[in-house]
């Protein structure tokens, strides 16, 4: 193929492509027309593309320019066909075929399911099995099981919404604790994920309802060694190997000698470093053994609760946990995976 030879194919192409979209049946649809238009013109393109490979260099630029040239008229011939069926159909009565369909919602996991289900999963393999509780529980099982002094604070009605006298939306996971050794003889080791409840305003770091993930080991022999090894290697298994983690000394009624177990993040290297705290832990307080009917002197244990939305919150960089807890889509579509 020589250039003029070329010229003449590209214009002739051009010209054939305009005679196909007039010649269209009104209300083709534009896939349609598209589709019309491609069977046409493809191959032609094709053999035009591959000429310009082949014609003397110095017919190349001429060449070239008139091959963008048709590109370009073949774009706009589909273009004003677009437009065409657009003002043919926004008349009134019509049928607005360029509508954008209504939006398909597809269910995903919340973030903070996510997390649970990625500890829930760790934990798995760690031997640990799902236990669950009432989120409406007696003040003894959240509390008096779990070796709260009758005038403990949290009891008061200013952080604990109570149904009735001795019933109350539970504060914490913990009393599944109870429950869960009163069912099963040790040797015990379970998961307990749950929604828990406090009489908090919703502002940036607290939420009136959350959830929480509380584990539970108890057997003859466990001692505070127990709790760091498998607590870090869960860090280990849900971090990666290269996040540091530290205990430090911590209280709750129902652990003795109770910690907490901080993260490492931001910078690794020392400077840039903060220490997040993702859960409290202990041994088992006797106290709680022998609530649940348990011989302390045979049986120890080990137990932590964390809060799966702070850990949600610092894996995404969130800093207002309302964002996970008011059930915007539009935040939360992001997480969709
Ligand atoms: N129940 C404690 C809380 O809600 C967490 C915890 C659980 C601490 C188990 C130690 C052991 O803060």
């Amino acid at each position: 193929m020589d250039l003029n030879e070329f010229l003449r194919r590209a214009d002739a192409l051009e010209a054939s492509a305009r005679t196909l979209v007039a010649s269209l049946q009104p209300g083709t649809r534009l896939d349609d027309a598209k589709g019309r238009l491609n069977a046409v013109a493809a191959e032609e393109v094709a053999a035009l593309r591959a000429a310009l490979r082949t014609l003397p260099p110095e017919d190349r630029p001429a060449a070239g320019q008139a091959f963008n040239r048709l590109s370009q008229a073949l774009t706009r011939v589909v273009e004003n066909y677009a437009a065409s069926l657009r003002s043919a159909n926004s008349g009134v009565g019509a049928t607005d075929l360029s509508m954008p369909a209504r939006t398909q919602w597809r269910g995903a996991r919340h973030p903070v399911t996510m997390v649970i289900d990625e500890i829930a999963g760790i934990f798995r393999e760690l031997g640990f099995t799902i236990a669950l509780g009432p989120e409406a529980e007696t003040a003894w099982y959240n509390f008096g099981a779990l070796n709260f002094p009758p005038d403990h604070p949290a009891m008061e009605l200013h952080d604990t919404l109570y149904l009735r006298d001795d019933v109350l939306l539970r504060t914490h996971t913990s009393p599944v604790q109870v429950r869960t050794l009163q069912s099963y003889r040790p040797p015990v080791r379970v998961l307990i994920p749950g929604n828990v409840y406090r009489r908090d305003f919703f502002d940036a770091t607290h939420a009136p309802a959350f959830a929480q993930l509380e584990g539970l080991a108890v057997d003859e022999g466990i001692s505070f060694v127990d709790l760091k090894a498998t607590l870090a290697e869960f860090a280990r298994r849900f971090y990666g190997g290269t996040r540091r983690v530290r205990f430090g000394p911590s209280y709750f009624p129902f652990t003795e000698p109770s910690a907490q177990m901080d993260v490492g993040v931001g910078l690794q290297d020392g400077r840039g470093l903060r220490w997040v705290e993702i859960m409290g832990c202990g041994l088992v307080h006797p106290a709680v053994l022998e609530s649940a009917g348990l011989d302390s002197e045979r049986y120890t244990g080990w137990a932590f609760g964390m809060g799966p939305a702070r850990i949600a919150m610092s894996r995404h960089d969130i800093n207002d946990i309302r964002l996970l807890y008011d059930s915007d889509v539009r935040f939360l579509e992001q997480f969709t995976s």
